[in-house]
């Protein structure tokens, strides 16, 4: 696009115009090949961010996005193909079992996921809690993984969709980043390039949410389901709750150690309850179950004759992961220092601060700033109470677990503000509170 056409379809959307499908093309082909400048990107962004893009202008965007790249190609594995992605949360390690779990219902789950930034946690990170665990492989040999144990989690390669890569880096450092259509589109292109048939929104609102709001984390659901569903790709999302950590540890070790609890039937309530209502709607969307009530039933059948604990540690095992780590938890990364938190007072948790949590994982070392930062696998905080559960005065709120008594000593300090007890009994959070479809 000449350099003219460039400032013309910047101001046009600058001025509140509908883009044609020809402008966003050339505004995605410009991010991929360079041929528009990041301030001209960044131009169009913010443009984008105040004055919105509709419906039309959204498929647009994120169907130019998906075909900036490569799609696997997996219509030679006969089965369904179904993904779930969330917008991510506190203590949020659904995918680790979730994705086995529906896999041995014989469904193909080709789950394409990220790392943690900012105060949430990655998937793929925790998984590399596990030594050996690749999380970094060719399209191709992930295809062959996928034919012989029918799940796999890896990270984003270069060639899915690579406007995104670009275009996400100048959202990151030009306040564009918490705009809905762009964020859809961001999202669906990733996972609309791994060739599934059906896809799970996990959706979260609430403090420990990229988006607090449930109003606005609604509309970023309904625009995500139209967009996918017309898109080709059969998509349900779920709105859930996350002002407070999903489960009972934060931290990446510690969260692979609950989601082996998940898959041995001995995982909390709320992170069974959210793992259940996912994969319920993968099933469902996926034709493997008629109705979500015999979608949960095979879920759980599955878990208790073991057959997800054995695809799990068939994706282990295809991975590189040292199956012997899954098998004995008490060898995954330790820290160094525990000190248990204690209550000052006794009653009922009308609180759980979800945010400050991820606050003090991040700062025990858990997460990182910036991209590539190293983390520590180890830190973070387990035997979280629950909102509505009891606690005695001097009783457990939780576990730290720390490098070095010093970040234990900060940590403790500064969780002292994240649990709220009152004298009366208060109920337990909802954890999904609607399904869109
Ligand atoms: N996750 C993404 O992949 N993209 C966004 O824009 C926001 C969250």
């Amino acid at each position: 696009m000449a350099s003219a056409n460039v400032v013309n379809t910047i101001a046009k959307k600058r001025d509140g115009g509908v883009l044609t499908a020809a402008e966003i093309g050339a505004f995605v082909q410009g991010a991929t090949d360079g041929s528009w400048a990041d301030y001209q990107l960044t131009a169009m962004l913010m443009a984008i961010y105040l004055r919105g893009l509709d419906m039309a202008e959204t498929c647009e965007l994120t169907l130019a996005m998906l075909r900036s790249g490569t799609t696997l190609d997996l219509s030679s594995i006969p089965r369904r193909k179904v993904d779930k992605h969330s917008t991510g949360g506190v203590g949020d390690k659904i995918s680790l079992h979730l994705a086995p779990m529906v896999a041995a219902c014989g469904v193909v789950v080709p789950m394409i996921s990220g790392r943690g930034l900012g105060h949430t946690g990655g998937t793929l990170d925790k998984l590399e809690s596990i030594p050996g665990f690749n999380v970094v492989m060719p399209l191709e040999r992930f295809r062959a993984q996928l034919k012989g144990t029918g799940v796999g989690i890896i990270g984003q390669t270069a060639d899915l969709a690579p406007a995104d890569g670009k275009l996400y880096a100048l959202r990151d450092v030009s306040a564009t980043v918490a705009c809905i259509p762009l964020i859809c589109a961001s999202i669906l292109s990733k996972k609309l390039a791994e060739g599934i048939d059906a896809l799970v929104l996990d959706v979260k609102f609430g403090e420990g949410a990229f988006m607090p709001d449930l109003a606005k984390a609604r509309e970023l659901a309904r625009l995500m389901v139209s967009v996918s569903n017309a898109a080709g790709v059969t998509t349900r999302a779920l709105l859930t709750n996350m002002d407070q950590p999903t489960g009972r540890t934060v931290g990446n070790a510690l969260e692979l150690g609950e989601s082996i609890e998940c898959l041995q039937g001995r995982g909390p309530a709320d992170t069974m309850e959210l793992t259940l209502a996912l994969g319920e709607q993968m099933l469902v969307l996926a034709g493997r179950s008629p109705s979500a009530p015999e979608a949960r039933a095979e879920l759980l059948r599955a878990v208790n004759n073991g057959t997800a604990w054995e695809k799990f540690l068939g994706m282990v095992r295809a991975q590189g992961g040292s199956a012997d780590h899954v098998l004995h938890p008490e060898r995954l990364p330790q820290a160094a220092v525990q000190t248990v938190l204690k209550a000052q007072q006794g009653g009922f948790l009308t609180a759980v601060h979800a945010r400050r949590i991820a606050e003090v994982a991040h700062g025990l070392g858990a997460g990182r700033t910036r991209s590539g930062e190293a983390i520590n696998p180890a830190v973070g905080v387990s035997h979280l109470v629950k909102v509505g559960e009891r606690v005695e005065a001097g009783g457990e709120l939780c576990r730290v677990h720390a490098a070095t008594s010093g970040t234990a000593g900060a940590a403790n300090q500064q969780l002292n503000t994240a649990f709220e007890i009152g004298p009366n009994p208060v109920p337990a959070l909802p954890v999904v509170v609607e399904v869109i479809s």
